[in-house]
């Protein structure tokens, strides 16, 4: 149940139109602050959106001693980790649920005081996001695990040494875990079917910048020397192209014409080929990327959401309310997360025509075909959208309600619009910018959700 706080409306119908900036990528910033505790010296990281990912962080660090303070710059953080120290276990305890990033903390906690202990984790409720590789990898650097009932105290009586590591999938989390506890370990990593997006390499030039060695091959092979000690870091957080996809989602759906500020063409290529297969257009500058509807009917296509530098699975969802608008049958098959096609019921409640499919439709054979996992959706269009109650769901599948309440006729109620805090700067004040009409309704005026 939701308060009235987190309720939304929307009257949508109008078409967004106008221009607004992405900053520092949410599946970086956080991380780029977990490697200021492996630093001897205070870090600075540029381009830290507001959100509430950074804020959670923030909160765990400075639990462990570690200063955090505006810098010079607008969306500056110096990060002070000269005085980490052992937090309260029910202090940190208070962050359980609150998001994934805590189990970052593990190497470079071990590292700096021989012992971590991480809360129940919390983030996007789709698919079951097991956290087994992570605590692989870090006993195979040495560290021991007890899991208790508040959460997970780890140890490493004989500090942390290189190992040779294979994920059995390639895990951004597990990579950056590897990363993050590998720069310090005695001797060489050597971690093969790494996880290489962007965010990843992003971290990987931050630890550079710190001091560490780590080579990346061609292959999904990454090469860690460690090394005694790492200093600190000044670097600009790249921008956050799941963000960017978003909006230009948002422009497709409502018909409308959105420059992004701040998004890049090289980490967002494979979207942009996808975003023109189904019709829409984009213009790129050294600034942002102008994204519109040129008119006239969209494509149906077909879809597959993969690891970088396949279609990455947080597009998925907004891009597939712009696809109820395409004309013939397009198919969609989610190989990254087993439970992320649910916000669809959603969608068809509005009036959208999507079926889910326990096979891999479309395109290979997938980790979820023979799982019995709901995965694979077809999208019959063009179909028009009516408002309607909306829960949302999780981070994605909440921005996409939005971008599907404002592509629709009449007025959604949204609730739950707290969670998009998570991961979208300031999206109320950008929606208003780009002419959506959205409200906080009256406080005597919101009855109840009517779905659960
Ligand atoms: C990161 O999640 C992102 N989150 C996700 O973004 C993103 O969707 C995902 O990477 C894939 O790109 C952050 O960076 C905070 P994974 P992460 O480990 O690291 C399985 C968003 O909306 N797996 O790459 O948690 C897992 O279940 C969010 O911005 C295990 O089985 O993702 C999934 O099927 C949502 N065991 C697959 O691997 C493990 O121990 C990929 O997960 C770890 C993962």
């Amino acid at each position: 149940m939701t308060d009235i706080a987190d309720v939304l409306l929307v009257h949508g119908g109008t078409p967004l139109e106008g221009e607004i900036r992405v900053r520092g990528a949410k599946n970086l910033v956080p991380k780029a602050m977990v490697a200021a505790l492996l630093g001897s010296e205070p870090s600075r990281l540029r381009n830290v959106p507001d959100i509430r990912d950074v804020r959670v962080v923030r909160g765990l660090l400075q639990l462990h001693g570690v200063t955090v303070s505006s810098g010079e710059e607008p969306g500056e953080l110096v990060l002070d980790p000269t005085r980490v120290e052992s937090a309260n276990v029910a202090d940190i305890d208070a962050h359980a649920g609150s998001s994934r990033i805590p189990i970052l903390f593990c190497g470079p906690l071990l590292h700096r005081l021989g012992h971590a202990f991480i809360p129940g984790l919390g983030g996007c409720d789709i698919g079951g996001r097991p956290i087994d590789f992570h605590f692989d990898v870090l006993r195979r650097f040495g560290a021991t695990i007890d899991k208790r009932a508040d959460g997970q105290y780890l140890e490493a009586p004989r500090g942390l040494r290189g190992c040779k590591i294979q994920l059995p999938y390639p895990s951004v989390g597990s990579t950056e875990q590897v990363l993050l506890t590998a720069v310090l370990a005695e001797g060489v990593t050597e971690l093969t079917n790494a996880a290489v997006e962007p965010e990843i390499e992003d971290l990987i030039c931050v630890l550079q910048k710190m001091g560490a060695i780590i080579s990346m091959d061609t292959d999904r092979t990454i090469r860690i020397t460690g090394v005694d000690k790492l200093g600190g870091y000044t670097h600009r957080a790249i921008p956050d192209r799941l963000e960017a996809a978003s909006w230009a989602s948002a422009a497709l759906a409502t018909e409308g014409n959105i420059y992004v500020r701040g998004a890049q063409q090289r980490s967002m290529m494979t979207f942009l080929n996808t975003f023109r297969k189904v019709g829409g257009a984009f213009e790129i500058d050294d600034q942002g990327i102008r994204f519109w509807h040129p008119g006239g009917p969209l494509n149906a296509i077909a879809l597959e959401t993969d690891v970088h530098p396949g279609f990455q699975t947080d597009w998925q969802q907004p891009l597939v309310v712009a696809l109820t608008q395409a004309s013939g049958l397009s198919i969609v098959h989610e190989t990254v997360y087993e439970s992320r096609l649910g916000f669809t019921s959603a969608l068809n409640q509005m009036g959208a025509h999507i079926q889910l499919y326990r096979e891999c439709l479309g395109g290979s054979a997938c980790r979820f075909g023979q799982r019995n996992f709901l995965h694979s959706a077809v999208v019959s269009g063009p179909t028009k959208l009516q408002g309607a109650d909306l829960v949302i769901p999780d981070l994605r599948g909440g921005f996409s309600y939005l971008i599907a309440a404002l592509a629709a006729q009449g007025t959604s109620r949204v609730h739950g619009i707290d969670l998009i805090n998570r991961g979208y700067e300031n999206f109320m004040d950008k929606l208003e910018g780009l002419g959506a009409h959205i409200e906080l309704p009256r406080k005597d005026a919101e009855p109840a959700p009517a779905v659960a």
